[in-house]
């Protein structure tokens, strides 16, 4: 249910106020890793115009921490009106966290919330060259279908159940323990 990541990192959901940090996450991406998360070149206001305030009302964003600090993401978005069953999703992390379990942490997550708010057709941005997303992505075919031959993959969540809804609380409750750790950690951190 929780795992701690590599140097001791943890993964939680942002909370509504956050969205700063997703903004300072997201523009300390490298280059290659900035084009393959938007699916091409985009320059920092373009980021700072997909994160403005309004976007945690909208999306469920986990995170992925190490000291206190975000290093990964994962952005689910309802596409169009919430109950139209249709969401997207995307994925970051940065370059010194990649290729350590924490995208597919986080796109297990990210499954389980979609699972739980009904999204029953999940949209993912991926470049056809992407191939570490879509290693990533196969790691999920049991509960998901990928089409690679274009640039946005759609897969099909499966159905809430009752199990599906605990999963996900309980994983909320070891993260608010975890933020308040972590808060306290950074407090008593000498300066
Ligand atoms: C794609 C991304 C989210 C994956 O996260 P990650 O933490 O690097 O992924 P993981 O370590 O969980 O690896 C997932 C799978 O990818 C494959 N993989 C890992 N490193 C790889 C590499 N260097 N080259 C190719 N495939 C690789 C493996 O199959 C791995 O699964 P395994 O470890 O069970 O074998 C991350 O690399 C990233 O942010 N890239 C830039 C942005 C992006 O491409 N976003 C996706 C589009 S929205």
């Amino acid at each position: 249910m929780h795992e701690l990541m590599p140097d001791g990192g943890v993964i939680r959901k942002l909370w509504l106020h956050e969205a700063h940090i997703y903004r300072d996450h997201l523009l300390r991406l490298d280059m290659a890793s900035r084009r393959s998360r938007f699916g091409g070149a985009v320059s920092d206001d373009h980021i700072r115009r997909h994160v403005d305030d309004s976007i945690m009302l909208d999306a469920v964003i986990h995170g992925f921490f190490v000291d206190g600090v975000l290093r990964g993401a994962a952005e689910l978005r309802p596409i169009g009106s919430r109950f139209s069953g249709e969401a997207e999703a995307a994925f970051s992390v940065e370059k010194a966290w990649q290729s350590h379990g924490v995208g597919s942490e986080l796109l297990s997550r990210t499954l389980l919330v979609a699972r739980n708010r009904g999204v029953k057709f999940l949209r993912m941005l991926c470049l056809a060259e992407n191939r570490r997303m879509q290693q990533l992505a196969r790691k999920f075919d049991a509960d998901l279908r990928f089409d690679f031959g274009s640039v946005i993959g759609e897969v099909t969540a499966p159905r809430p159940t009752p199990i599906s809804v605990v999963r996900e609380a309980l994983t909320d409750s070891f993260s608010v323990a975890n933020a308040m750790l972590d808060a306290q950690t950074r407090f008593f951190k000498p300066t």
